[in-house]
């Protein structure tokens, strides 16, 4: 029954690629996606997201938008990262892929919407749309701009372990980040912008200890932290201690979304390597420039990071009938046998 099951789930899904392939509807992404099938997504999501930054966590908002980074990153904006360990559908989870593990969070938070979303209008609002929302969102109710959010994503049936493994990391130098944004075609005004996404949320000791005491195998910290703040840091974070203890990432405004980034940077605050490698990377005047202007600026900089993060919610989408609305984030809809022509995949749960 189970083998009889997957032999007809697998031919399903082969009609609905064929389908898929034959209308060419590789769609883009639109507006008015959900205008007419859940005109109140915005709203659900922000009610939501308001309610959990005030009542019970002011880090929601930067743990959202880390989510579609790391979602849209691995195999583009399409879900992936949701997804539990599965083997019966092989999927290898990304949730403990490194720059993941212990660190990725708010996926309850992803679930309590995602609920409230089929309440409303059931089957229709993707799990990689609603993580564009949420972001979109956060940024707004943390003070930062709205603006309008370019829907129609569709979520994928698998997940990239070792995609997400290869997720830029806080050691790595400015080089190396610029080619991992290059290769998603993310220029470099677009990893400065986005890197501005670090003017909320935490870190933890392990993201940033390598630099304090013995960086680069030099004996020494990194010379590029300001000394109050490298003292600060030290205490925080002493050789031997508690690798998950967690900092303000902007210790300027913790939980606003500013241009305070940008100048921490210039004052030698930024708490990460690759922050500060945007400011202090000798001769890196193509990133410095930004930096400069975005700390002088605050209007410059939130219209470069709208730009910035439509790009990056716009990265190898899944469009038109291809992939699937899944009903549960965190598993892959299973085929419902015998449920017409039209395809339609429902969860099992
Ligand atoms: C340039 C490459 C990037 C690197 C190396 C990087 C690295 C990191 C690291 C190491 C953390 C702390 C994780 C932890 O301690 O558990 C972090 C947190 C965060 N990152 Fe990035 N990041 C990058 C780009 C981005 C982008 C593009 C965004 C969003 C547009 C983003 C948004 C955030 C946010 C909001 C947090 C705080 C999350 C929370 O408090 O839950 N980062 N990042
Ligand atoms: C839209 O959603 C909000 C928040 O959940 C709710 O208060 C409002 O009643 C909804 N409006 C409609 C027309 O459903
Ligand atoms: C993820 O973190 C947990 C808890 O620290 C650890 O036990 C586990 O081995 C880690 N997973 C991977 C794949 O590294
Ligand atoms: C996983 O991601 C890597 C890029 O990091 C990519 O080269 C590879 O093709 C992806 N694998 C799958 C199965 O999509
Ligand atoms: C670390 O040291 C290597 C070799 O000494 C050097 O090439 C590299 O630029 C250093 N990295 C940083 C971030 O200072
Ligand atoms: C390490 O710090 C984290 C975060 O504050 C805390 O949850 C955890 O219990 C600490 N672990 C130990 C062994 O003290
Ligand atoms: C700040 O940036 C905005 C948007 O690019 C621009 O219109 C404005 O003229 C700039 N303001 C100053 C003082 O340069
Ligand atoms: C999104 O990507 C598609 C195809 O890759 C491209 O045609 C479109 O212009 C992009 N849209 C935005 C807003 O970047």
């Amino acid at each position: 029954m189970c083998g009889l099951k997957i032999v007809m789930a697998t031919a399903l899904l082969y009609v609905v690629l064929i389908l898929g392939g034959i209308s060419g509807s590789y769609g883009q992404l639109s507006p008015t996606f959900y205008d007419e099938t859940c005109p109140n997504v915005t709203n659900i999501i922000q009610d939501i997201v308001a309610d959990v930054l005030t009542n019970s966590d002011p880090r929601i908002g930067a743990s959202l938008i880390r989510l579609h980074f790391h979602d849209c990153f691995v195999n583009g904006c399409d879900g992936s990262l949701l997804l539990d360990n599965d083997p019966a559908n092989g999927i290898v989870t990304e949730k403990d892929a490194a720059p993941n593990n212990n660190s990725a969070r708010g996926f309850e938070v992803v679930d309590r919407i995602k609920a409230a979303l089929e309440q409303a209008c059931p089957a229709t609002v993707s799990c990689s749309d609603l993580l564009t929302i949420a972001s979109e969102r956060s940024v707004f109710l943390s003070g930062g701009p709205g603006w309008t959010n370019l829907l129609g994503r569709r979520d994928g049936r698998i997940a990239n372990n070792s995609g997400a493994q290869r997720l830029p990391a806080p050691f790595e130098t400015l080089d190396i980040l610029k080619d991992k944004f290059l290769e998603l075609k993310l220029d470099t005004i677009d990893l400065v912008a986005l890197s501005g996404a670090h003017t909320f949320g935490r870190g933890r000791c392990i993201t940033f200890s390598d630099r304090l005491f013995d960086f680069n195998s030099t004996g020494l910290p990194d010379p590029t932290i300001d000394a109050n703040y490298l003292q600060f840091l030290q205490d925080l974070c002493p050789q031997g201690g508690n690798a998950s203890v967690i900092t303000n990432i902007d210790l300027t405004t913790p939980d606003q979304f500013d241009n305070k980034y940008y100048s921490n940077l210039q004052a030698n605050k930024g708490l990460f390597q690759s922050d500060q490698e945007l400011f202090s990377t000798p001769g890196a005047d193509d990133v410095i420039e930004f930096v400069n202007k975005f700390s002088a600026n605050q209007t410059a900089f939130f219209e470069s990071f709208v730009s910035s993060m439509i790009k990056m919610g716009n990265l190898s989408l899944i469009t038109g009938s291809d992939g699937e609305i899944r009903l549960d984030c965190k598993r892959v809809n299973d085929v419902l046998v015998g449920s017409g022509d039209s395809g339609v995949y429902v969860s099992s749960i």
